[in-house]
C-alpha cells in the first residue's frame, strides 16, 4: 500500500486502524462518554452509504436534531463539544460494536447499523483511498483487495466489523438496513425507519423525501454546500464531494 512517509496517517488502537483524525486520546476516553437515552446512533463500516442514510432521517424529523460529527472523529475537546449539545443528537459512529461507548448500550439508545455488500464497499473504499489524502496511498486494486480482505484497512476488517454487529441484531433498539434495500425501495426502508423512531410521517412525505434523497439530488446538494467543510458524517474526510461518486 503506502510509502513508508505516509504510515504517520494510520494509526492502531486496540488493534482497528485509524486515522489521525482520531486522536488516541479521544478513542481512550470514550468508555467515559455521556449517552443520552434519546440519541439515535447511525452506525456503517465506511463506504456503506451512511451519508445516504443520514441524509434521509435529518428530513424525517420536524423538531430539532443535531447530526453530529462521527463520535470517533477528532481530540478529546469532541467529547465535551457533544456534552453540551442542547438538542437531540444523531451520532453517526464507523466503530465496531466491542468499541462503543457503553452507555449507549446500557441506555439503550437506538442504533441503525447500515450494511453494503463486501465487494462493492470494497471498490468504494478502494475509489475513496486513492482521492482521500487522509488516507494512504495505494497502487492497485489487487493490492488494495488483498489488504481489504486481510483487515489492513481503516476501520479494519468487514467482516470482523459486521459480525461484531450481527451478533446483536435481535435487540429491539437496534435496526439493521442494508445499502441494497435502499436502492431497491426506499420508501419501505424510509417507513421502516419512521416505524423503529417512532416518527409519525406521512406515505406522501415518505415519497417526498425519497425524492430528495435521491444521488443526483444529494450529489447537486454537495455542489453546493461544500462551503460548509464540517458537513460529513465520515471520520475519514470533511469534503463531501468525495462521498458521492456513483451510487
Ligand atoms: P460509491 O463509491 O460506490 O459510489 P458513505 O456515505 O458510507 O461514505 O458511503 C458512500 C457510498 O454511498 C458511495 O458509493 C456513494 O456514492 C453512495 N451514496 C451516497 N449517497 C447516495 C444516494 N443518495 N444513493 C445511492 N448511493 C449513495
Amino acid at each position: 500500500m503506502s510509502n513508508s512517509g505516509e504510515a504517520e496517517l494510520l494509526h492502531t488502537f486496540k488493534g482497528i486502524p485509524f486515522t489521525t483524525r482520531s486522536s488516541p486520546e479521544l478513542l481512550k476516553s470514550l468508555d467515559t462518554f455521556d449517552a443520552r437515552e434519546d440519541d439515535v446512533l447511525l452506525v456503517s463500516y465506511p463506504k456503506s452509504g451512511t451519508h445516504w442514510l443520514a441524509g434521509v432521517i435529518t428530513k424525517l424529523y420536524t423538531t430539532q436534531v443535531t447530526i453530529t460529527s462521527p463520535i470517533e472523529f477528532g481530540d478529546i475537546s469532541r467529547l465535551e463539544e457533544l456534552n453540551k449539545l442542547s438538542s437531540k443528537r444523531i451520532i453517526p459512529t464507523h466503530l465496531d460494536y466491542n468499541m462503543l461507548p457503553p452507555n449507549f448500550k446500557n441506555k439503550k439508545c437506538k442504533m441503525i447499523y447500515i450494511s453494503r455488500n463486501p465487494k462493492d464497499t470494497a471498490v468504494s473504499m478502494f475509489h475513496y483511498y486513492r482521492d482521500n489524502p487522509n488516507l494512504p496511498t495505494v497502487d492497485t486494486w489487487t493490492a488494495f483487495f488483498d489488504l481489504f480482505l486481510k483487515g489492513n484497512v481503516v476501520c479494519g476488517s468487514w467482516f470482523d466489523h459486521f459480525l461484531s454487529w450481527a451478533e446483536h441484531e435481535d435487540e429491539k433498539n437496534i435496526l439493521f438496513l442494508f445499502y441494497e434495500d435502499m436502492k431497491k425501495d426506499l420508501p419501505k426502508v424510509v417507513k421502516e425507519i419512521t416505524l423503529f423512531l417512532s416518527l409519525n410521517v406521512s406515505d406522501n412525505d415518505i415519497q417526498d423525501i425519497c425524492k430528495k434523497s435521491s444521488f443526483s439530488e444529494m450529489k447537486n446538494d454537495t455542489e453546493k454546500e461544500n462551503s460548509d467543510p464540517s458537513h460529513t458524517v465520515c471520520s475519514l474526510t470533511s469534503n463531501r464531494k468525495l462521498i458521492f461518486r456513483k451510487g
